[in-house]
């Protein structure tokens, strides 16, 4: 299939997303944290690209989100950014706020998300939490920068939980999870992620939200769906969870063709006089 590439195509924004879940179109979304990786996705269609804070793990190889900055943060969205814009332009981009940059104050809150949108022409924020974060969220959105919420499964409290078991499968934590759902949208989130809870617990918020809910772990009844780019290619051997669903196996392609390539090398075979100037 030919990719589009200069073909600039309309953006995706709060209110089409909005539109997607009433008219009941699937919303996709992917992470990435590189120019090459945005181009592609783009290019390919995709709604939403995260900017994910599990760019700690997937690119830095630390164990938790934990350890990432604002720093790093916006540097994988401006290459991000610079991708969709080199494309079609259409992805909307969303960056993670990263643990400890919005939970200190409301006032430190809007400081980084203002950084961070500031920056680059991102187009929302994302952050962690329920009822705790409710008034952050809203001073964020009051100043006109969109935020996507998160719920359920929240990696930046992995400390707390002790594991990444599903979250909310009783009656006590479900109802918690809901009426956080439910703040965060009266709060004024245009979309929130729900990672890894049952998906019947998935589809009641769903039901009972205006705004679209996305979905990681979490069942085919949300309003749309993200899982992280490394995942869905295979590119890790060794993580390999029920929610994610291979696409691809870049790991053994990728590791074929490196030791072709250093066997070509070895045996002199390459660069041919085809190759050379
Ligand atoms: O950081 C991330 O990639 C995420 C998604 C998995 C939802 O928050």
């Amino acid at each position: 299939m030919q990719r589009n590439v200069q073909q600039k195509a309309a953006h995706v924004t709060t209110r089409r997303l909005l539109d997607m879940k009433q008219n009941g179109e699937k919303i996709s979304v992917l992470t990435a944290y590189d120019y090459t990786m945005a181009r592609i996705l783009d290019g390919a269609g995709i709604d939403v690209i995260l900017v994910g804070d599990s760019a700690s793990n997937v690119f830095s190889g630390h164990n938790t989100t934990l350890p990432i900055t604002i720093e790093e943060m916006i540097y994988h969205a401006k290459a991000v950014v610079r991708g969709v814009q080199a494309e079609t332009g259409r992805a909307m981009v969303v960056i993670d706020m990263p643990f400890m940059s919005y939970q200190l104050s409301g006032e430190e809150a809007l400081r980084n998300a203002g950084k961070i949108m500031k920056e680059h022409e991102c187009d929302a924020v994302k952050l962690e939490g329920g009822r705790l974060i409710a008034d952050t969220i809203k001073r964020i959105t009051d100043v006109g920068i969109p935020v996507m919420g998160h719920l359920g499964l929240m990696p930046q409290s992995i400390y707390k939980y002790g594991s990444y078991k599903v979250r909310a499968r009783e009656e006590s934590e479900a109802e918690q999870l809901l009426e956080d759902a439910r703040i965060v949208e009266q709060a004024g989130a245009f979309a929130v992620v729900l990672e890894k809870i049952p998906k019947k617990l998935a589809a009641e918020v769903t039901a009972s939200l205006t705004i679209p809910t996305i979905g990681i772990g979490a069942g085919i009844e949300c309003d749309g769906q993200v899982l992280v780019i490394n995942d869905i290619l295979g590119l890790n051997r060794e993580f390999h969870p029920r929610f994610v669903r291979r696409y691809a196996d870049l790991n053994t392609v990728i590791d074929d063709a490196v030791r072709q390539y250093v066997s070509d090398v070895k045996a002199r075979s390459f660069p041919s006089a085809d190759e050379s100037y």
